[in-house]
């Protein structure tokens, strides 16, 4: 990872106590299911295919990454926890892919040397930055694309009303299971709202088109902790 300025946010730092964790490394493709094969084929129903660059930020285990590398020409990886890329990195050795590259960076300090992406892939990753490193963010992202590309956003953001917020945060932490393990507990899913980033939908849309992203679709998930956006770069 490049040196930052000394005013830049440290992505290490705000990497989530969970993705630096090995065990919950190990156990997480046994708890979340990234769908990475329907996303794979969404993509391909916007074009997605064998002459494609595609980028992925925070690729955490690689489910998306793996199964876009059988259909696309080169997929770069991008992420800060070392053992999350020690786990893709495994999975790339097992199966003999020679068309993922791992990058440890994040979306603040990733260099993109490449020719324009087509594709840029990120599925819970984007909360782990502040708003203002999110417009940021999304801003190097659309200079890295292809006017045209396409943008898969998809991440835990509200699309509720923040007078709601008490109830609604109490309603998601009671969905959570007892114990840390192959369900997201409670006290995880109070650690995402005390510790992490999610933003509201009235402010993240309004970033994604500021940043040169024209929303194609945006689709609410899981009772309104949620968000599948399609942007176009412009
Ligand atoms: C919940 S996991 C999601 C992994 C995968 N995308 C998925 O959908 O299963 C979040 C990932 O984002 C990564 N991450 C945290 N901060 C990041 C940053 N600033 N830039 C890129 N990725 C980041 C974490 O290391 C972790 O691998």
């Amino acid at each position: 990872m490049r040196k930052r300025p000394d005013w830049m946010l440290d992505e290490t730092a705000f990497v989530g106590r969970e993705n630096l964790d090995s065990a919950h490394v190990a156990r997480y493709d046994d708890k979340e299911d990234a769908e990475a094969t329907s996303e794979v084929e969404l993509l391909r129903s916007l074009g997605l295919d064998s002459s494609s660059l595609v980028l992925e930020f925070g690729s955490g285990t690689g489910q998306f990454a793996v199964a876009a590398a059988s259909v696309v020409e080169h997929v770069v990886a991008i992420d800060p926890s070392p053992p999350m890329l020690a786990c893709l990195r495994e999975k790339i050795a097992a199966g003999g892919l020679n068309n993922i590259d791992t990058v440890h960076g994040g979306f603040l300090t990733y260099d993109h040397a490449r020719r324009p992406a087509d594709i840029v892939y990120s599925r819970y990753a984007l909360h782990h930055l502040p708003d203002a490193w999110k417009a940021i963010a999304l801003a190097r992202i659309r200079s890295m694309m292809k006017p045209g590309g396409i943008l898969r956003l998809w991440d835990v953001v509200y699309d509720f009303d923040p007078a709601e917020a008490t109830e609604r945060f109490e309603q998601w932490c009671a969905a959570g299971g007892d114990t840390v393990g192959e369900e997201w507990s409670r006290a995880e899913l109070a650690e995402h709202i005390s510790d992490e980033y999610s933003t509201f939908a009235w402010l993240l849309e309004p970033m994604l088109e500021r940043s040169g992203f024209r929303i194609e679709k945006s689709e609410q998930v899981f009772d309104g902790f949620g968000m599948r956006h399609i942007a176009r770069a412009v």
